[in-house]
């Protein structure tokens, strides 16, 4: 049984989540996580429990992502998932287990959790659902006052590479055989359709753009050996007004260093291959200090 908590975002008929929610299987890496990941982010939380062995860990999931839920945690660990599509709720959760796991359908601007009583908050993709700044900034600042001051974030984010795609040479890729998997393709394409991270990138946008090329689906799938169901999916983008946003790693810095420090990141995202880093950070403990030089860029050699 899901309670909404925060009703005026539940169930908005427009996003592309309440769609997704009936696709969800076949969608694969890197819009959601790895095995690689997910052993990142076990490592990551089972580091913070060994250096908290009094603590049961607390943990709060940005979204509802099955493989996080079902990560190894900590003996005792209790997880609570917070996502405001009643439709992913309940068709993605793998379902509440009693006293350890338990899903919520609220808005991460307000999360109905009290304040310094969660170790950890982990999330998939989380703040490239949101819009930047402000967006990034409601929910770093929410993670922040739920979050004990010892405690971690760990989310895996996606990143624009340093050397920005065109959208023409994501499709010449495409159709030099470069890619390894529709879910790689629309990933580079929403990126290279992205202006800018203010103005992020609509998903209705990114399927108008693939309908003006008219590309041969069936001849794609039956050249790659694609799962059509994953080609297909690109429908679920037309009309709905879902937008993304992807930083440069500065940018991401800068924000959500306003709130946290960085500890750890799984990877540097340079190249496209490798831009969805996992970003482990700490509570600041004065937000006032936290115009220091966090644009410390990625893209520098
Ligand atoms: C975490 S993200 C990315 C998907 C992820 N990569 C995965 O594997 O599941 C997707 C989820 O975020 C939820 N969401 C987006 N914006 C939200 C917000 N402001 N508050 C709560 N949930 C939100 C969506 O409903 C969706 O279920």
């Amino acid at each position: 049984m899901v309670s909404c908590v925060t009703m005026p975002d539940c169930d908005r008929d427009k996003t592309y989540w309440s769609s997704l929610a009936y696709a969800y299987g076949a969608l694969g890496p890197p819009l959601r996580p790895t095995g690689a990941d997910i052993a990142y982010m076990e490592g990551a939380v089972a580091a913070w429990a060994g250096r908290h062995p009094a603590r049961r860990t607390r943990a709060l999931l940005l979204g509802v992502t099955p493989p996080i839920a079902e990560m190894r945690w900590p003996p005792g660990a209790s997880l609570i998932a917070a996502d405001n599509s009643f439709p992913m709720v309940r068709a993605v959760w793998p379902r509440d287990l009693p006293r350890s796991r338990v899903a919520v359908c609220a808005d991460w601007s307000a999360l109905p959790v009290p304040e310094s009583s969660c170790d950890v908050v982990i999330g998939d993709g989380s703040f490239s659902c949101l819009r930047y700044p402000d967006g990034f900034r409601a929910a770093a600042a929410e993670a922040r006052r739920i979050l004990r001051a010892d405690g971690r974030l760990m989310v895996r984010c996606y990143i624009q590479p340093c050397e920005r795609e065109r959208p023409e040479d994501v499709i010449a890729d495409l159709l030099g055989g470069a890619i390894p998997s529709f879910h790689w393709f629309k990933f580079r394409l929403l990126m290279a359709l992205q202006e800018n991270t203010e103005r992020g990138v609509a998903v209705d946008a990114v399927y108008r753009f693939w309908a003006s090329q008219r590309v041969d689906e069936a001849a794609l799938i039956a050249q790659t050996g694609w799962d059509a169901q994953a080609v297909r999916m690109m429908e679920l983008y037309r009309g709905k007004d879902t937008v993304y946003s992807f930083p440069t790693m500065s940018e991401l810095r800068r924000v959500l260093g306003e709130f946290f420090a960085e500890t750890a990141i799984s990877t540097m995202p340079r190249t496209i291959e490798g831009s969805c880093p996992i970003w482990v950070a700490e509570p600041r403990s004065d937000m006032r200090q936290a115009t220091m030089a966090l644009g410390a860029a990625a893209c520098r050699s």
